[in-house]
């Protein structure tokens, strides 16, 4: 069994339109401990939503929620509120928030802040929680300066690695980071990267990277969802999808990238994402895709390509 295993998770939000099919049937997988996977689409195709789901930090307005999260051997969706949020969430799945670093308490010392959870939770003395906040700090390659200091003393990388070190504290099985470099510039950007490698090479780190940008998600993980719509629509390994992408969206994707070496201009890709109150009721991306014909009209189901390479699209119907 896959270390995570996301069975056909579904989030919709009620709205006055009608249910928002936010993430609607996703599945996919991080088959190993310390294996990263990048969930990549566009704004508004439910990347935030899916890690909610996952941490069952959930909004008001839910409409449905269904499926399976299964962690380690361990089914999640059937335990109860109070279990999921005692030894689930933070503990087992931590997560740095989408704008992470702008979230910081601006009134309250970054030693404190990164510790917090453990000395709201008791489980921990002082003297270790001391001593965590240090380790947590050389572990993000921050001096141990920075743990007198308040947010607005650090500089927007220096944040964000204080918000990794946040979500780390409780040593996760799996550490959600949604769109973190997205507000660096691209020194910062690259900087913040390389901790995650690190991360990922020293300490085993499991990752699931959540990006608009199909370059990064390539460089860290092993593998990549693409997602579109609310769904997802191709997975498999990093190289595969990036050098043999299968499905019409992920091709136009990439082909968006722009590319220092090469003349090609980066190419736009036309019309808008669809509406996830009234989705197309065949492929989702059949309105936008170069490549739409006849079967396109019915919901597509995933073909295998290759090994672990799936693409939800008609063109790969055998
Ligand atoms: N609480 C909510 N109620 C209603 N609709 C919501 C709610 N939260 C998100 N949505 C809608 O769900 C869809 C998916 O949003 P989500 O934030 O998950 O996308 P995203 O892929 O993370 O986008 P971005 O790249 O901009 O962060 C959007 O259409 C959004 O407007
Ligand atoms: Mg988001």
């Amino acid at each position: 069994m896959p270390f995570l295993d996301v069975r056909d998770l579904t989030l919709h939000y009620a709205t006055p339109r009608g249910p928002v099919r936010a993430v609607d049937g996703v599945s996919f997988a991080i088959e190993h401990p310390g294996e990263a996977v990048a969930v990549v689409g566009e704004s508004g195709s439910g990347k935030t939503s899916l890690a909610a789901a996952i941490m069952r930090l959930l909004p008001s307005n839910v409409a449905a929620y269904t499926g399976q999260v299964w962690l380690d051997g361990r089914d999640l969706m059937p335990l109860a509120k109070e279990e999921f949020r005692k030894s689930v969430r933070w503990r087992e799945i931590a997560m740095v928030p989408q704008g992470a670093l702008n979230t910081l308490n601006p009134v309250m010392r970054i030693g404190k802040q990164v510790t917090e959870r453990p000395l709201l939770e008791k489980t921990m003395t002082k003297a270790e929680v001391a001593s965590r906040a240090q380790s947590l700090l050389e572990m993000v390659g921050l001096p141990k300066e920075v743990l007198d200091r308040y947010p607005h003393e650090l500089s927007g990388g220096m944040k964000q690695r204080v918000a990794i070190a946040m979500a780390l504290v409780m040593s996760p099985k799996l550490l959600i980071l949604d769109e973190p470099t997205s507000a660096l510039d691209v020194s910062v950007q690259a900087q913040v990267m390389n901790l995650l490698k690190t991360l990922k090479r020293d300490q085993g780190l499991t990752m699931l990277f959540i990006t608009h940008d199909i370059a990064l998600a390539s460089d860290l993980c092993d593998r990549i969802v693409v997602a579109y719509g609310g769904e997802h629509v191709e997975t498999g390994g990093s190289e595969g999808v990036l050098l043999r992408p299968k499905h019409p969206y992920t091709e136009k994707l990439i082909a968006s990238v722009p590319k220092l070496k090469e003349a090609a201009q980066p190419e736009f890709l036309p019309g808008a994402p669809p509406d996830l109150v009234s989705p197309p009721s065949g492929c989702r991306f059949a309105p936008r895709c170069p490549r739409v014909f006849a079967a396109c009209a019915k919901p597509p189901p995933a073909f295998t390509i290759s090994e672990g390479h799936v693409a939800r699209c008609w063109l790969y119907q055998t």
